[in-house]
Formats: structure tokens, C-alpha cells, sequence
């Protein structure tokens, strides 16, 4: 998507459509126009009842009054950041719809470009791959954006864009295509941009390194685990961070079998593995002055005659040994792997891991929120500001340590599975077990990652929600 600014009158802009910004003042806001079309447009608006609420717009042809051939008026709401932002999305998406491939936005004063940016291109976004043809939308090649914004402020919002369709994408993809070893192949293509290095380790490296999580989930599938390290080296860098991602590329649920509804969209379970690869991706293109080391543990979770079973133990190369009570919590053996290497990192001084972990934290905190674990208030304050800054929903659950004990193991030191109540928190709980040293924050990212419908922001299917705000804050850390 090639963005640009202009400051040329809306009647002039030859691109295939224009959309408009109004409020529910829009007889007002609209007079120029409305004269263009010869005082039809208001009434037409008043006709069709247009409210001027942020997500809402009416589609007018512009019968050659405008060199564009159709003129969105898209409702801006209160004007609030949000709202434009909103507007924007929702003109991606009539956009999209129509096969609109270049599009002016024209919504007054925006004094946050970058989010509006942002927005329109996540609205924009569409996975198509598997489509019919006659289903299939191109992609906006440019977007005319009608007012200020500087070029570092388009250039960032374009590079955030590609990388949180980046990650939905790959999650969108069946698991027939993502696999541990074409998400190794995803995570390699991130060698292209400078500074960094990708190192994979199949399955045979995997044992001998001792981990234990990876293999034992991954063993009942033939598709066979990988773990997949994405080191980011800037010079000059002001920090060093690690970014962990859950990366279950299906989730059958093991022996423990999910029934076929729950199963249906499993294929997002390696939502957290695509939120930190497209965090890193926009860093590194970015070229973001901060060291960062991104570990995914890619398995697939199915049933075999090899499947780890009820009842196992498996010794962490930490000493942590657990029991396997549930094959179904598998997220969290996988990312145990990752977190005890990424506190080995030398130099790391903050974890932050991304993963659909739980159905608890989505029952928690429904589809527009992921659910944000940490002990450090700190960091707390900062994810939650990045992730208001990017207009994208996280909120706090407890990491209430007297829950600690629903974990309690009978032969080894812990169990894969606590009780019924606060499941998110007893699943975040047993992931501390394997932090050793940085300070750490989890994401389970159940809720927002992907919806099996429509939602009021997103197509169907991934959301990429989380890559920008894990983006900001390590913009923010990079100073
Ligand atoms: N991948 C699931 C969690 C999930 C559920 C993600 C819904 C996205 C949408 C995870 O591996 C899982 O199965 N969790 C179990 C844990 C339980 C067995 C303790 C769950 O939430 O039921
Ligand atoms: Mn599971
Ligand atoms: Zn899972």
C-alpha cells in the first residue's frame, strides 16, 4: 500500500473512490460538496438516515461531479482518535469490498495520522487465498491521504500495516500450509531485513537442547516440532529484549480431544508466534535501536500412536518437572521451552509472550481485549499504554500467586492443569515457573486473536491484534 498526501480539492483526485468524513452535523460540514452535486447529496444523506456514527458511511456515485467514481461520507463519531481511526477502518473495508485499488481519505483535521493509517489498512485487509475468484478484492495500491502527515509518520504506520497483515496471514493459513516447518520457513524470510538471523531447530536438536514441552506435544504428529529463534542485533542498541510466542500451528487437543466445534478454528494457535514474528519483523525494518531475540515453540498437537499421554512427566531442563493431566494445555509446556532459553539470553531484561493460552482468559475478557499478566507494575503501565496508544484492546487479569497451589503435582513439583476457576491466571501462574531472571509480562491472546465471524473491526478470521502494541512499547523502550 502506497501511501501519499495531497492537499489537491476533493473533485480532482483521480482515484476509484473518495471518502468523506462528517458528523452528525454533516448539512453543515458538507456544504461544498453538496454543492457539487447540486444540493442533492444532504438529502440524500438525510434520506438514508446517515447518523454520522464513527463505523457507519453511505456510498454515493458521483456521476462524473468528481473525477472519482464513487464518494464514500463515512461517520467520524465525536472526531476522538478512536473514532477516526474507526472511520478510516471502515473505509478499508467498504473499499475492499468494492475492489476499490486506490482510495483518497478525506476526514478534516486527524491528529494522529499514524493510528488513522493504521486503522485503514486493517480494515483493508482481506485473506483471499483460498477464495473463489469471483470472491476474490484486490488490496488498495495507494491511498491518498488528504492533510498532514509527515513522511516518517506514514512510513512507520505502512511498515506496522504490513507486518500485522503479516501475522494474519499466517494465521489465517490452514494448518495444511503452517506447519512448525513452513513457519520456520515464514520466520527465515525476516533474514532479509538487516541485523538479522534466524536459527531453527528441528526436532532431533529440540531433544538434545532438552526440550522436553516441545518434543512431548509435538511427538504424535508427523509434521515434527521446531524451535525457532529470530535474533534482532542493531547497532547501537539501548536495551535488549526477548519475545517469546506460542506456536501450535493445530490444536487438536492431544489424547485430551477437543470436540469438532472447538477444534473447528484451531488453526489459530500459533496467533502468538505470528503476534511476536511481525513485532520483530517491524522493529527490524524499522531498524528500532534495540537488541531483541524472538523464541517460538511451533508444534502441532494431535492424537497418534506416538501422542504424549495422561500421566507423563516431563523434566524441564530448569529442574521444573510436571504432570501431564490435560494434553489439551499444551500451550503452556511449549512456551516453558522458550521462556527458560529466553532467560538464559544474556543481557535480556524484559520477557513479553504472546499466546492463545486459554479459553478462560477469552470467557474473561471477550473478543475486543487480550488478557495481560504480569507482577512487574511497570511493565504493566507500559503494555497498557502502548496497547491505548495503538487503539487495540488489553486488559489486566491477576497473577495471584495463592492460586499457585491448584498446581500443586502429586510425583512431580507441578501439574499441566489447575482447577476449573481462574484458569487464565493459573495458566499464566505456571509459566512463571520457567521465567528465571528478566522481568516478564504475558499476553493470552484467546479473545482477540481470531473470530470465527464478522466482528465490528475485523474480517473473519485474524486479527493481528497485539503486534502494534508490542511494536510501541519497544519503540518506546528504544527511546
Ligand atoms: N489453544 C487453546 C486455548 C484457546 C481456546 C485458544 C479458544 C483460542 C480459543 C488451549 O491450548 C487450550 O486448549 N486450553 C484449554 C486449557 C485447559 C485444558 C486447562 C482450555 O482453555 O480449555
Ligand atoms: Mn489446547
Ligand atoms: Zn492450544
Amino acid at each position: 500500500m502506497d501511501i501519499s498526501t495531497s492537499r489537491e480539492p476533493l473533485s480532482t483526485q483521480s482515484v476509484d473512490a473518495i471518502a468523506v468524513g462528517a458528523t452528525k452535523s454533516f448539512a453543515d460540514e458538507l456544504v461544498e460538496l453538496d454543492a457539487a452535486f447540486g444540493g442533492e447529496l444532504v438529502p440524500a444523506l438525510e434520506a438514508r438516515k446517515f447518523s454520522g456514527a464513527a463505523g457507519t458511511s453511505v456510498r454515493v456515485p458521483t456521476f462524473g461531479k468528481l473525477t472519482a467514481k464513487e464518494l464514500y461520507i463515512v461517520g467520524v463519531g465525536d472526531r476522538t482518535e478512536a473514532d477516526l481511526a474507526r472511520a478510516a477502518r471502515h473505509a478499508g473495508r467498504q473499499a475492499r469490498a468494492a475492489g476499490f485499488t486506490s482510495l483518497a481519505l478525506s476526514l478534516g483535521t486527524v491528529d494522529n495520522p499514524q493510528l488513522t493509517l493504521e486503522g485503514l489498512a486493517a480494515g483493508n485487509y482481506s485473506y483471499d487465498v483460498y477464495k473463489a475468484e469471483d470472491g476474490q478484492t484486490p488490496a488498495l495500491a495507494s491511498v491518498v491521504f488528504v492533510g498532514d502527515a509527515d513522511a516518517d509518520t506514514i512510513a512507520s504506520a505502512a511498515i506496522r500495516a504490513k507486518w500485522q497483515s503479516f501475522a494474519r496471514d499466517l494465521v489465517n493459513g490452514p494448518a495444511a500450509d503452517i506447519y512448525p516447518e513452513t513457519l520456520a520457513d515464514a520466520a527465515r524470510t525476516l533474514e532479509s531485513l538487516p541485523g538479522v538471523t534466524v536459527e531453527v531447530w528441528d526436532e532431533k536438536r529440540c531433544a538434545a537442547e532438552g526440550c522436553v514441552g516441545i518434543i512431548a506435544v509435538g511427538q504424535g504428529s508427523a509434521r515434527k516440532p521446531r524451535l525457532i529463534h529470530v535474533r534482532y542485533r542493531p547497532e547501537n542498541a539501548k536495551g535488549h529484549i526477548a519475545l517469546v510466542g506460542k506456536g501450535v500451528t493445530f490444536d487438536s487437543g492431544g489424547l485430551s480431544l477437543k470436540p469438532s466445534g472447538s477444534m473447528q478454528t484451531m488453526r489459530c494457535d500459533m496467533g502468538g508466534s505470528a503476534t511476536v514474528l511481525g513485532a520483530i519483523g517491524a522493529a527490524a525494518e524499522s531498524g528500532l535501536p534495540l537488541a531483541l531475540d524472538c523464541v517460538v515453540g511451533a508444534a502441532e498437537n494431535m492424537t497418534g500412536g506416538n501422542s504424549y499421554k495422561l500421566g507423563d512427566i516431563l523434566r524441564y531442563s530448569n529442574g521444573v518437572t510436571v504432570e501431564i493431566h490435560n494434553t489439551d494445555a499444551e500451550g503452556r509446556l511449549v512456551l516453558a521451552d522458550c521462556l527458560i532459553k529466553a532467560s538464559n539470553e544474556p543481557g535480556v531484561t524484559d520477557i513479553i509472550d504472546a499466546a492463545t493460552l486459554t479459553g478462560a482468559a477469552a470467557v474473561a475478557v471477550g473478543p475486543d481485549f487480550a488478557a495481560l499478566f504480569t507482577g512487574d507494575e511497570g511493565l504493566a503501565t507500559e503494555l497498557l499504554d502502548a496497547a491505548n496508544a495503538e487503539g487495540e484492546g488489553l486488559w489486566r487479569l491477576p497473577l495471584h500467586k495463592p492460586y499457585g497451589s491448584m498446581l500443586k503435582g502429586k510425583w512431580g513439583r507441578i501439574k499441566n492443569l489447575g482447577g476449573r476457576e481462574g484458569g487464565a491466571t493459573t495458566a499464566a501462574l505456571f509459566l512463571e515457573h520457567f521465567v528465571d531472571g528478566p522481568r516478564w509480562a504475558h499476553l493470552d491472546i484467546a479473545g482477540s486473536a481470531f473470530h470465527d465471524a464478522d466482528h465490528a473491526d475485523y474480517a473473519a478470521g485474524a486479527t493481528g491484534e497485539m503486534v502494534r502494541t508490542v511494536v510501541h512499547f519497544l519503540e518506546q523502550r528504544a527511546g
